[in-house]
């Protein structure tokens, strides 16, 4: 049996006001690389066949950062919610038999996994959504999954138009979903904005997927971590400390010491060898490969160097792009005037 074909949605034509920026959400660096570009990135290891972002506002900016993306565009001129977001992708969605996948630009923190798993479990089921949730002690802002008698999602409701007894609910709306492409393009045009916010909620989906007698499953996604949103700055600063933790981890189960983890980043395209002492503040980009046995003293920063094994990288360097063969001592270069310390 061939795979089935998916088409992937990502919604990113908002203008992110909580951030107070005038450049668009999604392109806020976490850990690296801008927000959307972590999003892609997990979508890119899945099956997909297309992938279609919606954008709006700063449309050319976004455009550009995603020029290294095989990706189309579909244009979202005004910001009306977003429902009217993923019916901006109506073309693409018309030429498509199949499932869609539904993401948001601004959880980057997920992972390929994850949506492989949300895909499977909607593929396995009659449901013509499946929506993925997940439990946190505080839901502030996000929406709430509302179950019927039978334990199944009714609706969600969004926490500005939540009810008291609503608001309690801990099982949110991540704003990732699987859903039937047939269903998908009649459901959206059954959709009003008749709400607090005055805007076409794609959670009001499930609502008329259940109003006409479809089945709608949840996937729960059990670390919250890999779906929180990032709408503000300080949420930025928050997934960008999740995603350093995460690969400082990686690395010290690989065999590297990290002397105040918490405050050394290393991204994801670096190799340590073991065994590999790095100090504190250090910071470790752009495809940089360090040996064996080495000693990367504090404060460094090191983009896209190759550094031999059993060499020693002195306090306070700055190195781009340099070749450093294996039992070197490199000192700082930050002095450079010996006549300036005594
Ligand atoms: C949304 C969900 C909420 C969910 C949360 C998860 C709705 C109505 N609400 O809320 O249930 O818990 O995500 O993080 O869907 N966008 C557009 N065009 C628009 C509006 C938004 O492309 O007209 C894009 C944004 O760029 C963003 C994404 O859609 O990437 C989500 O929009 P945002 O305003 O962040 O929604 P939330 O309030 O977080
Ligand atoms: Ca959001």
């Amino acid at each position: 049996m061939s795979p089935k074909k998916i088409l992937a949605v990502v919604l990113a034509a908002g203008k992110g006001t909580r951030m107070k920026s005038a450049h668009p959400k999604v392109l806020h660096e976490v850990f690296f690389r801008p927000m959307i570009h972590h999003v892609l990135n997990a979508i890119g290891s899945l099956t997909v066949d297309r992938i279609i972002v919606v954008v709006g506002y700063q449309a050319d900016e976004l455009r550009q950062s995603l020029n290294e993306y095989e990706v189309e565009f579909a244009i979202q001129s005004s910001q009306l919610g977003t429902a009217h977001a993923v019916l901006s992708a109506q073309n693409a969605l018309s030429n498509h038999v199949g499932n869609v996948l539904i993401l948001c630009g601004d959880t980057p923190l997920i992972t390929s996994e994850t949506l492989q798993e949300l895909v499977c479990a909607h593929e396995s089921s009659s449901a013509v959504l499946t929506v993925m949730t997940s439990f946190v002690s505080d839901p502030t802002n996000y929406g709430r999954i509302i179950r019927d008698d039978n334990g199944s999602v009714r609706r969600i409701v969004e926490h500005k138009d939540a009810k008291n007894d609503e608001l309690t609910v801990c099982e949110i709306n991540t704003g990732i979903y699987c859903v039937d492409s047939r269903f998908l393009l009649s459901g959206l045009l059954e959709i009003g904005r008749d709400n607090a916010q005055g805007e076409y909620y794609l959670t009001d989906l499930v609502a008329v997927a259940r109003n006409e007698g479809h089945i709608v499953n949840r996937y729960e996604c059990t670390d919250f971590c890999e779906v929180m949103g990032v709408n503000s700055r300080h949420e930025l600063a928050l997934a960008s400390s999740a995603l350093r933790d995460k690969r400082n981890l990686e690395l010290m189960q690989s065999g590297v010491t990290l002397l105040e983890p918490e405050t050394i980043r290393i991204s994801d395209d670096v190799e340590v060898g073991a065994d590999t002492v790095i100090g504190g503040n250090v910071i470790l980009s752009h495809g940089t490969s360090i040996g064996q046995n080495c000693r990367i003293e504090a404060n460094c920063i090191i983009r896209g160097c190759s550094i031999g094994s059993h060499s020693i990288i002195g306090p306070f360097c700055l190195l781009e792009h340099d070749t450093i063969e294996g039992h070197t001592m490199v000192r700082s270069n930050l002095i450079h005037n010996e006549n300036d310390i005594l």
